[in-house]
């Protein structure tokens, strides 16, 4: 389970120009297994608050308790081991390492955690055939699809079987079509699991358990 406690966040500080109240008094409970989506207009604090619950931006005030671990007892070493061993990202541009194979790519975690890269890349194999694109596995990035691309995302997102999926545009870059078979992908892979998604699509956010809007900083 996720637990947000009257969570804010203010980016700068009072002074500067930069000063920005990007989310207010944030108060959130997920279940293990449910599907969420987080919507609301650009600039409302979507990705501020997928990155507060995926512990990559800390918030100003308030607590994160992930599985009843409360992330701000935990120092940033702890919390980077944390997210590589328990939280899947998947992002709008992706984000592979364009001089790394497919294979390579999906192994990424499991190497960071130190697994023997023979063993790794075995496991990588797997994942991809998961995500049917086995027949890919030696190309890098800049020779797949966009669609190919996100899946290859999907596919390292989940090789360490993290409990965690999230997913910031997921489909943002993708025609129609892509995204409605990219979704199929994520929904499919992430059913036994926490999986939160920011979209602006309304249909695609339809298909989550569960919406949450947020207007300026607060759920509404
Ligand atoms: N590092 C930062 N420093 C200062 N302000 C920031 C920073 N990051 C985001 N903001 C501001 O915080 C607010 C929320 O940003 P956020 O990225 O969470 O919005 P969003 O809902 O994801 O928008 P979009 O749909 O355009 O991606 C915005 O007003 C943005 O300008
Ligand atoms: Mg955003």
């Amino acid at each position: 389970m996720i637990e947000l406690k009257n969570v804010s966040k203010i980016y700068g500080s009072e002074k500067k120009d930069t000063f920005v109240k990007a989310l207010t008094d944030i108060d959130l409970t997920i279940e293990d297994k449910e599907s969420v989506s987080i919507i609301g207009k650009s600039g409302s604090g979507k990705t501020t608050l997928l990155n507060i619950i995926g512990t990559l931006i800390k918030p100003t005030s308030g607590h994160i308790i992930i599985d009843g671990i409360d992330m701000a007892e935990l120092s940033l070493d702890k919390l980077a081991v944390f997210r590589n061993e328990h939280i899947g990202f998947v992002y709008q541009a992706y984000m592979l390492e364009g001089s790394l194979t497919a294979t390579e790519n999906v192994a990424l975690p499991l190497m960071i955690s130190g697994e023997a890269p023979k063993k790794a890349f075995i496991k990588a194999e797997e994942m991809l055939e998961k995500v049917g694109l086995f027949e890919r596995r030696k190309h890098k990035p800049d020779e797949l699809s966009g669609g190919e691309k996100q899946r290859i995302a999907i596919a390292r997102a989940m090789i360490k079987d993290p409990c965690l999926i999230l997913a910031d545009e997921p489909t943002g870059n993708l025609d129609e079509e892509t995204g409605r078979m990219i979704m199929k992908w994520l929904k499919e892979l992430t059913k036994e699991k926490k999986f939160i998604m920011v979209t602006h699509d309304n249909e695609l956010a339809s298909l989550a358990d569960r919406q949450i809007r947020i207007k300026d900083g607060r759920i509404c």
